[in-house]
C-alpha cells in the first residue's frame, strides 16, 4: 500500500480504489490522511491503466469531517502558512473520473470530499451535511462554492447556516448525489459504475471531465468553446476511429485508450 496508514488502496482492473481506514475517527480528514488520498489519487491519475477512481469510507463514516481535534489550537497565520487543507486543490484536479460512494456520515469536509468527486453514489444510510457554524467556522474545504452550484443557492444557504444533516432521500431530490442505492449494493454499485466508466477511451473520459468542470467555472460561451476544441482533439486519437468504426462494423469496439 505505499506505506499508507490512514487509507486502504487497491487496483481492480482498470479501477483504482481509496477507502479511507481511521474507524476510531469516523474517517475524519487529517493532515495525514489528506496527503495519503491526494497521493493515491494522483498516482492512479498518472497510470494509463487507471479509467476511473472510488472513494469510500465506512458504512458508518464515509468522512465525518476535517480532523477538528487537530485544528483546534491552531491559529489564522498556522492555516494560512501551512495551507491546510491546500493539497484538496490537487485532488479536485485530477484528469480521472472519480466516483465518491458514500454510506453513513459525510460531514464537513467529508461532504466536500465527496463533492470534489464526479459522480456521487449514496446509500440509503448516508448523511451529508455542513456542520462547520456549530464550531465558530465555515466549510474550508470548498463546500460554500460547490454546494451553491450543485444545489443552488437556497438549498445550499441552509445547509451551510443551520449547519444540519440531510438525509439521502433529500440529498437526492436536491441535487447532491447522482443515485441513491440500498447500503447492502453499496460497493457492488460503486464498482460496476466505475468499471462502465474506465472501460472508455481515456481521452474521451479526460476530456468529458475537464469540459464538465469547465461548466461549473466559466460563461457559456468559454464553455462551449472548449467543448469544442475538446471535441476536436479527440479525432486525432486512435480510439475515435476504433470507436467509430465499431458502430459502422455493427460490433464491439475494442479500445487502446490512445
Ligand atoms: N474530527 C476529529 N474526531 C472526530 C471527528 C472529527 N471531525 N468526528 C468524529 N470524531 C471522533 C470522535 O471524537 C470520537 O472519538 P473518541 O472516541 O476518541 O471520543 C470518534 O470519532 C467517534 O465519534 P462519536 O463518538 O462522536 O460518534 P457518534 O456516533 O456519537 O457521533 C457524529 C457521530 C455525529 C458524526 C459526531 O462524531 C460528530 O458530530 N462529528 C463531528 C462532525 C463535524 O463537525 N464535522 C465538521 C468538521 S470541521 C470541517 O470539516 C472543516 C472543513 O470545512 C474542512
Amino acid at each position: 500500500d505505499a506505506g499508507y496508514e490512514t487509507i486502504r488502496v487497491e487496483q481492480r482492473g482498470r479501477v483504482g480504489w481509496i477507502t479511507l481506514d481511521r474507524p476510531e475517527a469516523l474517517n475524519a480528514l487529517n493532515t495525514q490522511t489528506m496527503r495519503e488520498v491526494v497521493a493515491a489519487a494522483e498516482a492512479f491519475d498518472v497510470d494509463e491503466g487507471t479509467g476511473a477512481i472510488v472513494v469510500t469510507g465506512s458504512e458508518k463514516a464515509f468522512a465525518a469531517g476535517a480532523d477538528i481535534k487537530e485544528m483546534e489550537q491552531k491559529s489564522g497565520l498556522d492555516m494560512v502558512l501551512t495551507d491546510h487543507f491546500g493539497a484538496w486543490a490537487r485532488f479536485a484536479a485530477v484528469r480521472t473520473p472519480v466516483i465518491a460512494a458514500v454510506s453513513g456520515y459525510a460531514l464537513g469536509g467529508g461532504c466536500e470530499l465527496a463533492l470534489m468527486c464526479d459522480v456521487i453514489l449514496a446509500s440509503d444510510r448516508a448523511r451529508f451535511g455542513q456542520p462547520e457554524v456549530q464550531l465558530g467556522v465555515i466549510p474550508g474545504m470548498g463546500g460554500t462554492q460547490r454546494l451553491v452550484r450543485a444545489l443552488g443557492y437556497y438549498k445550499a444557504a441552509e445547509i451551510v447556516l443551520t449547519g444540519r444533516m440531510i438525509d439521502a432521500a433529500e440529498a437526492e431530490r436536491a441535487g447532491l448525489v447522482s443515485r441513491v442505492v440500498a447500503a447492502a449494493d453499496l460497493l457492488d454499485e460503486a464498482e460496476s459504475v466505475a468499471r462502465t466508466i474506465a472501460e472508455k477511451p481515456l481521452p474521451a473520459l479526460y476530456a468529458a471531465k475537464a469540459a464538465l468542470d469547465v461548466a461549473l467555472e466559466s460563461t457559456l460561451a468559454e464553455g462551449v468553446r472548449f467543448e469544442r476544441q475538446a471535441f476536436a482533439a479527440l479525432f486525432d486519437t486512435a480510439d475515435q476511429k476504433e470507436g467509430m468504426a465499431a458502430f459502422r462494423e455493427k460490433r464491439a469496439p475494442s479500445f487502446t485508450h490512445r
